[in-house]
């Protein structure tokens, strides 16, 4: 209800001209706000500099003071910026250099996730980076052209550090994906994502887990952030969008349509193009996947963006569920207004990328991995409960050990009631089945993180190249960030 009059009004509002309205007797959350529209923040785009053919970016984790609602300052984290980070691109087969500093006043670290590269250049929980000091990753970017993210990865601190806002994007670019006349002309026909829900203290202060309940279910925030922009639009001057959603929330999955009901494409997942794009008309993102879709706006008309409650078709009982699992969940995400006179885009290509299939007889081995609640982390006091295959994540635990230039498959087992996004450090995997069913069109690409829904078996197909460590493992885990903290995770070596 309180979402369909907050619409209405808006629609009420464009037509008739006026700017500022703020609605009562809605419901109205303590910190008052004005119902006005920002325009999208895109994050600077940093192309670092090269040093004898490296390409080197200096990043410093910072502590800064952001205003996400007017004339209310909010302290956060930012890499290179008061919240969040700069978007780093760089070409495939490259090698960069990250040189990172640690400003923030505690630990830290910056891990890439979806990157193929050595366990010592992960940036995961075994790469601190004590205050004050500088860390240094260097890579081969082994990608293909896609978006992957970076961000904070500290034991039992992820989450507090990503909700603060230390999480960027990377692009990758390729000669495939460069030749294809896609829109890659950033911030005008090519824009990044970030969603990000957030709950506001009365001080302004992002209020992080205040309830054990946020422990148990996952973080979420009645206000959603997009780019760290609260109720954003942006004004498209080409027919062909393309956006890159990066799902940057601690636990919240996103169920994206537009409210005109209009058709998109999907080009590319988590790692990669997809092998032709996919018509849909919509999609669901968990928190640490990434989609690029195409949106074509040459019917010049405006249009929004938005998740829908995870429950809504459900029904009666639905909307219960939902209000019991935390109230607000459906969102505005972005209104895309296109300007008057657009410039003729071009056309979407058939193909994208080879793709081959997976070659199942390279398995050398099956592993099953369990996920399970456990009894939570609030009630233990914070240290996790939370397992995979019956154990807490133990940073001085190696769990699995796999052979360098093998092939595994990988079954994730979901026993709980509730969803799970699964992500595998190192690898781009390849989702095989879902409860026997074969992976959608979708699913058929590149991906570095799966949803399992509760109840569901998803079986993956992995292939270990190019880096052995026998000393430094790289994680598994799921990519609610508390459950990440509360012990979720496991630690896998790739040996020679
Ligand atoms: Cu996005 Cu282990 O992280
Ligand atoms: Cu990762
Ligand atoms: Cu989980």
């Amino acid at each position: 209800m309180k979402k369909i009059s907050r619409r209405m009004m808006l629609g009420a509002m464009t037509t008739t001209g006026l700017v500022t309205v703020g609605y009562i007797g809605l419901g109205m959350p303590q910190l008052a706000m004005a119902d006005e529209m920002q325009p999208l923040k895109i994050p600077t785009l940093e192309n670092g500099y090269l040093i004898d053919g490296v390409r080197n970016f200096d990043l410093n984790l910072q502590r800064g003071q952001s205003q996400f609602i007017d004339g209310v300052s909010t302290p956060t984290y930012g890499i290179n910026d008061n919240y969040l980070g700069s978007t780093l691109k760089m070409n495939a087969g490259e090698t960069v250099q990250m040189n990172v500093t640690n400003q923030i006043g505690r630990i830290s670290t910056l891990h890439w996730h979806g990157m193929h590269l050595p366990a010592a250049a992960d940036g995961g929980p075994h790469q601190l980076i004590e205050n004050g000091s500088t860390w240094q990753s260097r890579f081969e970017v082994k990608q293909h052209a896609s978006t992957f993210w970076y961000h904070s990865h500290v034991m039992g601190e992820t989450g507090f550090q990503v909700y603060h806002g230390l999480a960027g994007v990377i692009i990758v670019e390729d000669e495939n994906a460069n030749s294809l006349g896609l829109p890659q002309d950033y911030g005008v026909d090519d824009i990044p994502l970030i969603l990000q829900d957030r709950q506001f203290n009365d001080d302004g202060s992002f209020a992080y887990l205040a309830t054990m309940h946020d422990s148990m279910m996952g973080m979420k925030g009645d206000k959603l952030l997009v780019n760290g922009t609260l109720k954003p639009f942006f004004v498209v001057k080409t027919d062909q969008l393309r956006l890159r959603l990066l799902n940057g929330s601690n636990s919240r999955i996103y169920n994206l349509s537009f409210d005109d009901g209009r058709s998109f494409h999907q080009i590319a997942s988590d790692g990669g193009l997809l092998e032709k794009p996919v018509q849909l008309t919509k999609l669901t993102l968990a928190p640490g996947e990434r989609v690029e879709l195409i949106v074509d706006v040459s019917d010049g008309k405006t249009s929004l963006l938005q998740s829908t409650s995870p429950n809504a078709e459900q029904g009666m009982m639905g909307s219960m569920m939902s209000m019991f699992e935390g109230g607000t969940d459906g969102f505005d995400v972005l209104e895309i207004r296109p300007a008057t006179g657009l410039a003729t885009g071009k056309k979407l290509p058939q193909k994208l990328a080879d793709i081959t299939a997976p070659n199942l007889n390279a398995v050398v081995k099956t592993r099953k991995f369990v996920l399970d609640l456990g009894m939570g982390m609030a009630m233990m006091g914070g240290s996790g409960t939370m397992t995979i295959n019956g154990k807490s994540m133990d940073i001085n635990r190696i769990d699995e050990v796999v052979k360098l230039g093998t092939s595994e498959i990988w079954e994730i087992i979901n026993p709980t009631d509730q969803a799970h996004p699964f992500h595998i450090h190192d690898v781009q995997f390849r989702i095989l089945d879902r409860d026997g069913q074969p992976a959608i069109e979708t699913e058929r690409g590149f991906k570095d993180t799966v949803l399992i829904p509760a109840g569901q078996n998803v079986r993956l197909f992995l292939s270990f190249a190019d880096y052995a460590d026998a000393e430094r493992p790289y994680m598994y885990h799921c990519h609610i960030l508390e459950h990440e903290d509360g012990g979720m995770m496991g630690q896998f070596t790739v040996v020679a």
